[in-house]
């Protein structure tokens, strides 16, 4: 198992190359199921799940020839339509492939994601909307099994907002006989990148970025190359790192309209950001002050951004309240921060932070991707060494994370 070794205490200072979106490369990698023809898609993140994405596309037969960031998948081979629980329990982003394989081969067998650290998650959007299209779906060992003719254009209505859900029945829509209407649809951007890509393939596809979404099914799809979009938690990851040590950084190759309320938060804050092109700069030269955060579906603020704002509220001056309201347990990385000497209370979906001078090194352990983020800015500041064990979570979302920090003068490794 390994290990991540923190020395607390040094401002982040240089600049940092933001990575591709991977919550924008998942669908867009399993689009390459909707035609027969070349997807080359650039901007790749080197991250765990990408890997876990481009096997389980290879088992189902699309060919994936892959050079550093980029890779061209080719849909022309696909004969096994499953997506096996081994390869859904370790990354639930896989029923992204359900959709396709129902539009383009009216049949699909994915198994039934668990649940996982952060909450249920359930499937049961992904599932109704299908059947709206006129999927015939059973649920039987644990696996999805869906069947179709060819989907039908539906209308469509999320009870709950769906990033997933959504990117799921639009995949499903654009080869369908009709006209689909998602409505309450997720406004997320990587929604809109994943529209973007599926335009360039010859998708009729508008409103996305909006709560309704109308796609027009065409008969197929053709190749198409796309650059995936740069990842806003990422950027938001580090610009946070940065205002909590005190630091100045420039991200590179990011962008600034998608972070809108990470950047007006950090503002609140105390942080002095400038946007140039596809460069931010934040600038933070004063303890920070504690700032409310409540989560919802973009453009509100978002939930993967929590954790990282509660490391940062740990050490700010004054009380914040941090309210979660996507999901039921994501929370976990609060015992983690109070190993460390952070004074947290929690009630319900709320939590409220009082900021203390200094936190103190500790071991702590990951729980999910983005609490591993919030340990790793806790132990940039905290007083001593700090060791966050099962890392795994963090090289699920996080490319190559302890070097690029390095560079930006943290003193951290990777230790087995
Ligand atoms: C996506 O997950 C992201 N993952 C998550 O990022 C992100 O936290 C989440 O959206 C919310 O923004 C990817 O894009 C791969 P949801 P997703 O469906 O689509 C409930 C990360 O750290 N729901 O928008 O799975 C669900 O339980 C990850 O990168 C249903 O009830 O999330 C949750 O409470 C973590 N039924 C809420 O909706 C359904 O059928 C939002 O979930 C689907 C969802």
């Amino acid at each position: 198992m390994q290990k991540l070794s923190i020395q607390g205490g040094n401002q982040l200072r240089g600049e940092v190359r933001i990575s591709g979106a991977k919550n924008a490369a998942l669908p867009i990698m399993c689009a390459s199921l909707l035609t027969p023809e070349t997807l080359r898609l650039t901007n790749l993140p080197d991250l765990h799940d990408v890997g876990t994405m481009r096997k389980l596309l290879q088992q189902m037969g699309v060919s994936a020839d892959s050079v550093p960031g980029e890779v061209t998948f080719k849909g022309d081979k696909v004969d096994n339509w499953e997506a096996p629980y081994d390869m859904v329990k370790t990354m639930r982003a896989a029923i992204l492939v359900l959709g396709p394989l129902v539009a383009r081969f009216g049949d699909a067998r994915v198994s039934l994601p668990g649940g996982c650290a952060i909450g249920s998650r359930p499937v049961d959007l992904h599932i109704k909307g299908l059947q709206a299209m006129g999927a015939e779906i059973t649920i039987e060992h644990g696996y999805i099994h869906a069947k179709a003719k060819r989907l039908k254009g539906a209308r469509i209505f999320f009870d709950i907002v769906s990033v997933t859900g959504t990117e799921n029945l639009m995949m499903a829509a654009v080869l369908a006989d009709g006209v689909t209407l998602l409505e309450n649809a997720a406004r997320e951007p990587e929604v809109v990148d994943l529209a973007d890509c599926l335009r360039s393939m010859g998708a009729k596809i508008s409103g996305d970025g909006s709560d309704t979404i109308t796609i027009t099914g065409v008969e197929k799809l053709h190749g198409a190359t796309h650059r995936i979009m740069p990842d806003r938690i990422e950027s938001g990851t580090f610009l946070v790192a940065a205002a909590a040590t005190g630091g100045c950084i420039t991200l590179r190759e990011t962008r600034a309209d998608i972070l809108e309320t990470v950047l007006e938060k950090l503002g609140e804050a105390g942080a002095k950001i400038r946007v140039e092109g596809d460069s931010i700069h934040l600038e933070m030269n004063r303890r920070p002050k504690s700032v409310n955060v409540r989560t919802a579906p973009h453009p509100a603020f978002p939930t993967d951004m929590q954790a990282q704002f509660m490391a940062l509220n740990c050490i700010a001056e004054g009380s914040a309240m941090v309210v979660e309201t996507i999901f039921e347990n994501r929370f976990m990385h609060v015992q983690e921060l109070r190993r460390l000497g952070a004074h947290i209370d929690v009630e319900g979906n709320t939590s409220v932070v009082r900021g203390v001078d200094h936190l103190e090194g500790a071991t702590v352990m990951a729980t999910d991707l983005r609490a591993s983020a919030c340990l790793v800015i806790a132990g940039l500041v905290a007083q001593g060494e700090t060791v966050i064990d099962r890392i795994y979570h963090l090289d699920r979302g996080y490319e190559r994370i302890e070097s690029k920090l390095s560079e930006l003068g943290a003193n951290i490794c990777r230790v087995k």
